[in-house]
């Protein structure tokens, strides 16, 4: 659609990672990117685990759902985790703390593709697997890791995500998700 910022135009969530290394600049600007997102009263609820290092890497591969194989790939994997009392709980369940985290995680994400990267937020993954091997504290929730990697290759790809790499974005129809001036979407959506 014309007129968006570009790298929310081009940003997908691409499974065809190189193993080409990433400079840590690259990475330290990546993460400051995340760090520049906002928060309520400025908390900064996120916490971040910067994995690329081999021993760690394979620690995050145990971890991953079988879906997931693709990940093993990347070059550096980040960590996002974060518990509600590092953020603003208000009235009616309002609990900033994962939603902090969303907003890093995707200036993360923007700011990856932008440096000519892949980055892919992935849920598929065993949290105490990550918790246990990689030291992340009990009592954080770890939400979601996000794989970094230069464009790759596709052949390590199964079919089905292969197919996906090239696919349309799929988006639900506007009208389904923005109503306006008040709620007027049907409850059994
Ligand atoms: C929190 C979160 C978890 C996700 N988990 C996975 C996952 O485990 N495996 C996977 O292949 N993709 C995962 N995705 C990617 C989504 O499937 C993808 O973003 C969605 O299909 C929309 O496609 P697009 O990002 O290319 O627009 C996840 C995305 C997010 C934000």
């Amino acid at each position: 659609m014309e007129g968006l910022v570009h790298e929310i135009e081009i940003r997908r969530a691409k499974r065809a990672l190189s193993e080409k290394k990433i400079a840590h600049e690259v990475l330290k600007r990546i993460m400051t990117a995340a760090t520049y997102a906002p928060s309520c009263f400025n908390n900064q609820p996120w916490r971040f685990v910067v994995v690329d290092e081999k021993s760690s890497l394979e620690a995050i591969h145990e971890s991953l759902a079988g879906g997931n194989y693709w990940v093993k790939k990347a070059p550096a994997v980040v960590i996002v985790a974060t518990k509600p009392e590092l953020d603003a709980r208000l009235s009616d369940r309002r609990e900033y703390a994962l939603l902090g985290c969303g907003l890093a995680a995707e200036n993360l994400m923007l700011q990856a593709f932008q440096e000519g990267l892949f980055a892919h937020a992935i849920a598929g993954f065993d949290p105490l697997v990550v918790k246990a091997k990689l030291r992340v504290p009990e009592d954080y929730i770890v939400i979601t890791l996000i794989a970094l990697g230069y464009p790759g290759d596709e052949s390590h790809l199964s079919e089905k995500h292969r197919s996906l790499e090239h696919s349309p974005r799929e988006r639900k129809p506007e009208s389904e998700v923005i109503s306006w001036n008040a709620w007027s979407f049907r409850e059994s959506e």
